[in-house]
């Protein structure tokens, strides 16, 4: 069963309550959502696997820690999954960045996969897929879809504000898959935006409308 992580530090609940008010402007709207992913990068990278090398400071020789193991993969889902890139790679720049994007058949209304592509060594890497929103879930589901289909094996899920059906969507499809979010609002509405939400979040984003 999907863990789900709450993140309730205080400087990620206020900088999420600058995010949802509606007279946040795109350029703060960015750099407040890049603030937020960096502080839940640093959670999210908690459980990393460190080993012992030897170093000499200015004083001594020692042994000291450094990140070991796997790599790390961060997958935005496009388009607002982007604003939520630079934070973690601010604190882990040797990541590698993949991307997935996916539009929704006026039909069948699932999700269906327009791009992707991710670096070469998938397996060995573990993955960070980012979005703001987990709302039905059908979105963060196809893309984990997609980077199991190519061989990742380890993948976590970050949304700044899920509601629960996405987070039952996401528990109920990859099981395996851990899910970090700063909010779990109230549901979604008709329109399928989540309440109380904080709007379109590419658009909020970038600008558009
Ligand atoms: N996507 C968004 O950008 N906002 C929502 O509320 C739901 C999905």
């Amino acid at each position: 069963m999907s863990k789900v992580v709450m993140m309730n530090h205080p400087l990620i609940q206020h900088k999420l309550t600058l995010i949802r008010d509606k007279n946040t402007g795109s350029k703060d709207f960015r750099q407040l959502v890049k603030e937020v992913s960096m502080l839940m990068g640093y959670e999210v990278t908690r459980d990393l696997a460190l080993e012992e090398v030897e170093i000499e400071t200015p004083v001594v020789k020692t042994k000291s820690k450094v990140i070991s193991g796997k790599k790390l993969g961060i997958v935005p889902i496009l388009r607002a999954g982007l604003g939520m890139v630079d934070g973690i790679l601010e604190l882990v720049p040797a990541a590698k960045v993949g991307h997935v994007g996916l539009y929704r058949d006026p039909e069948t209304l699932k999700p269906v996969e327009y791009y992707s592509k991710f670096p070469a060594d998938i397996e060995e890497r573990d993955f960070i897929v980012v979005d703001p929103m987990l709302a039905t879930g059908g979105s963060a589901v196809a893309a984990i879809d997609v980077l199991k289909k190519k061989g990742a094996t380890s993948i976590k899920l970050v949304n700044l504000v899920a509601c629960p059906e996405g987070i039952e969507e996401v528990e109920r499809c990859h099981p395996d898959v851990d899910i970090y979010v700063a909010s779990i609002d109230e549901k979604l509405n008709d329109h399928g935006y989540i309440v109380p939400g904080l709007g379109d979040a590419g658009d909020r984003l970038y600008g558009t409308k």
